[in-house]
């Protein structure tokens, strides 16, 4: 039938594992696009909260088929750890759990490799999750890459030891210290358990189930800020977190693609380096990162936190063809007297703009902002749209007619069912 695309239009974290899980009953495919072990994207239902990496987050829903597309870059040794924190769910991974063969494949020494870039750009690294995504996606790029099809030739061996080989000449270079050799024999016996799952040609797969008018929604990962060509470069992942990266990592036509919910927090969070114009660093960001228990779902690390940034948010939207916008973590704002959006970045000519410079390293914006009253009352139990108070109406209504999309739903709280939809828009 067709192909929904969920995404983050800020730095991450927007809240996507929650929102796939529920909206997969409605399909019967979903299939992750893009990204590896960098992404954490976290669940809560039935007072269990998980955290998935690289599976797709349509896992905990019966009779759904994932599919971890070949845009991915896969951890084994992470990979295997995830499927065995999924054992006490009743999950047939082996009905529904599928992987690319076209995947590439992490190896142990990538994330040396991940290390020994950060360490050698000192003050001006990326803060990378050190997963080893940005020189995986290096090894695609430069055709030299293992892919997960590869397990299933004799040419595998020859393949892994002339990567191998490459990088310990790499890490020799740039001058790091190592010990792989432990690593190495996880890997290894990780990629046999690897072996042992569905290997597929998943862009077959995909467009045999448009063909049987199935409905897939596809899951990024990141965020339209992180993108390797949008986002603040060089403080970005490696792959294309936008719309586009659904396209090639997956293998779909784009004229399959009906919905693209683009989804958001309330304010804004980053994690790692890189410019973030709205950054608080002051007590109200501090409110933020702990009501919002705004901690890395993969690194722990503490998020920065800000104010929503309107311009950003245009930008991604307009990047993304976004027809319905998802507003996550409403509640966190529940306290706050007053509420701020930046609309507009003052540039250093002292000129006003809703537009991205070429580059906000390197071009100072300061954010101009416009208050709003906070609602400072809780949303526990509100499941209609017409319940949200007023304040919040109207915070939204501003955010709509700013990016001229709608906002169809509303999160206000981490679990499967603190979950408000707009009636008079069907979500799929
Ligand atoms: P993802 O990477 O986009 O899937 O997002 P993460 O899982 O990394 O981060 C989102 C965090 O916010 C998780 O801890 C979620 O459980 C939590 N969360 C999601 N939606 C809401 C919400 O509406 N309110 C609150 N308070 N927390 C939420
Ligand atoms: P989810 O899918 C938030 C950030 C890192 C770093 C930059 C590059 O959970 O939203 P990388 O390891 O990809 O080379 O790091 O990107 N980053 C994320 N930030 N959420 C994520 O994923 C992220 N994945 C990578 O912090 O700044
Ligand atoms: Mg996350």
């Amino acid at each position: 039938m067709a192909v929904n695309i969920l995404l983050g239009l800020q730095w991450g974290d927007e809240g996507k594992g929650k929102i796939v899980d529920y909206l997969a009953p409605q399909y019967q495919v979903v299939a992750r696009f893009q990204g590896g072990p960098n992404a954490g994207h976290t669940l809560e239902f039935d007072g269990i909260k998980h955290v998935l990496h690289q599976i797709p987050s349509g896992i905990f829903r019966s009779n759904i088929k994932n599919i971890i597309g070949n845009g991915l870059v896969i951890d084994p040794i992470v990979f295997k750890k995830e499927i065995d924190s999924l054992s006490s769910f009743q999950i047939n991974i082996k009905e529904n759990l599928f992987i690319s063969k076209k995947a590439h494949l992490i190896l142990p020494t990538h994330r040396l490799l991940d290390q020994a870039y950060e360490k050698v750009k000192g003050d001006k690294k990326i803060g990378s999750t050190l997963r080893g995504i940005g020189p995986t996606y290096q090894n695609k790029i430069g055709r030299l890459g293992l892919r997960v099809g590869d397990l299933e030739t004799d040419k595998f061996q020859e393949k892994y030891q002339a990567l191998l080989k490459e990088h310990h000449h790499l890490l020799k270079y740039l001058d790091f210290e190592y010990d792989d050799v432990q690593a190495n024999k996880e890997f290894l016996a990780a990629v046999e358990f690897l072996r042992s799952l569905n290997l597929a040609d998943t862009e077959y797969m995909l467009n045999d189930s448009l063909q049987a008018k199935e409905s897939i929604l596809a899951e990024g990962a990141q965020g339209s800020m992180l993108d390797i060509d949008f986002g603040s470069y060089p403080y970005v992942t490696s792959s294309n977190t936008i719309v586009a990266g659904a396209l090639t990592g997956l293998g779909i036509a784009p004229q399959h693609i009906k919905e693209v919910f683009g989804i958001f927090k309330a304010y804004c969070t980053r994690v790692g380096e890189g410019p973030f114009p709205t950054e608080l660093h002051d007590e109200q960001g501090e409110e933020l990162r702990k009501i919002g228990r705004e901690f890395g779902a993969t690194t722990g690390r503490p998020r920065r936190c800000g104010w929503l940034d309107l311009p950003a948010l245009k930008y991604a939207t307009m990047l993304n063809g976004v027809t319905q916008l998802l507003m996550m973590k409403a509640d966190v704002l529940n306290d706050f007297e007053e509420i701020k959006i930046c609309t507009h970045y003052q540039m250093p000519d002292g000129s006003l703009t809703d537009r991205l410079p070429f580059c906000l390293n390197d071009i100072k914006v300061k954010p101009v902002y416009q208050s709003f009253k906070g609602w400072q009352t809780s949303l526990q139990g509100m499941r209609e749209f017409d319940e949200l108070p007023k304040e919040l109406i109207e915070y939204i209504s501003f955010i709509e007619d700013a990016v001229k999309v709608p906002i169809t739903l509303v999160s206000t709280g981490p679990d499967r069912t603190e979950t408000v939809l707009k009636k008079e828009i069907a979500i799929k």
